[in-house]
């Protein structure tokens, strides 16, 4: 299966501001990408976190099929089943959930929703590796990662991401509470990820990165 990322990131990094505001980073340009983009995944996966700030569903706009939209969360605490993402008709959802979610909690979703329940993620088992497995077993070809950092990190850290693809913006948000492009625990020197420029393209001052997996 193909696994992809795709964020926009300031000149120092974010991802977000340290208050996780909802704005636009990138440009039109950088939207056209990321609907590009979008029509090549089976299922776009957010973190809870991104979706408690924005609330819809990631569409492709002006398309009838439509991407699964998926969500990976510890409890589904602080996200309500009336939010658009959970109404919009147009999509199939599935949220992965950890193991300790409560049940009330989970009926609330579930006429709407897939609700995929992760097992405690272990060192040979994350969460992430847990989601992939998941995808493979329902025949997707493609996952596309859209974020936010800490989702990132899950999927990096098992070097899962076989693709990067980075809008890097003319503008420095800064904060050392701000969510980067990869947060978490982060690598130590001997394991930092290596990765190979594979194309670039400038359009106006944003440059558009594409970094692959050695
Ligand atoms: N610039 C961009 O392209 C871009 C893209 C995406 C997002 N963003 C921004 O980034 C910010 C959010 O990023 P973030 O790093 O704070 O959060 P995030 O990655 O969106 O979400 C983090 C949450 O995801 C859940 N999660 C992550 N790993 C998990 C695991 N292994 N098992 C279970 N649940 C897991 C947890 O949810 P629970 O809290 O429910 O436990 C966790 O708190 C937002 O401001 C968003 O707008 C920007």
């Amino acid at each position: 299966m193909k696994i992809f990322s795709n964020l926009a990131i300031s000149l120092d990094g974010k991802i977000a501001t340290r208050k996780r505001e909802l704005f636009l980073l990138g440009t039109k340009h950088d939207h056209q990408e990321m609907q590009r983009l979008r029509k090549k995944a089976d299922l776009i996966l957010i973190g809870a976190s991104t979706l408690r700030g924005y609330k819809k569903p990631n569409l492709i706009s002006g398309q009838k099929r439509q991407p699964i939209n998926a969500i990976v969360s510890s409890s589904l605490d602080g996200i309500s089943p009336r939010w658009p993402f959970f109404t919009d008709p147009q999509i199939r959802r599935v949220l992965f959930v950890g193991p300790n979610t409560p049940a009330h909690r989970l009926r609330k979703f579930e006429k709407t929703s897939e609700i995929v329940i992760l097992n405690r993620p272990t060192k040979r088992a994350p969460a992430a590796t847990q989601i992939v497995t998941w995808c493979n077993k329902n025949g997707l070809k493609s996952l596309l990662v859209e974020g936010g950092g800490a989702v990132m990190w899950d999927f990096t850290s098992a070097h899962l991401i076989q693709e990067y693809h980075v809008t890097l913006t003319p503008k420095i948000i800064g904060g050392e509470k701000a969510a980067t492009l990869v947060d978490g625990e982060g690598f130590l020197a001997k394991a930092i990820l290596n990765l190979k420029l594979k194309s670039q393209k400038v359009i106006g001052d944003e440059i558009f990165l594409v970094y692959e997996k050695l």
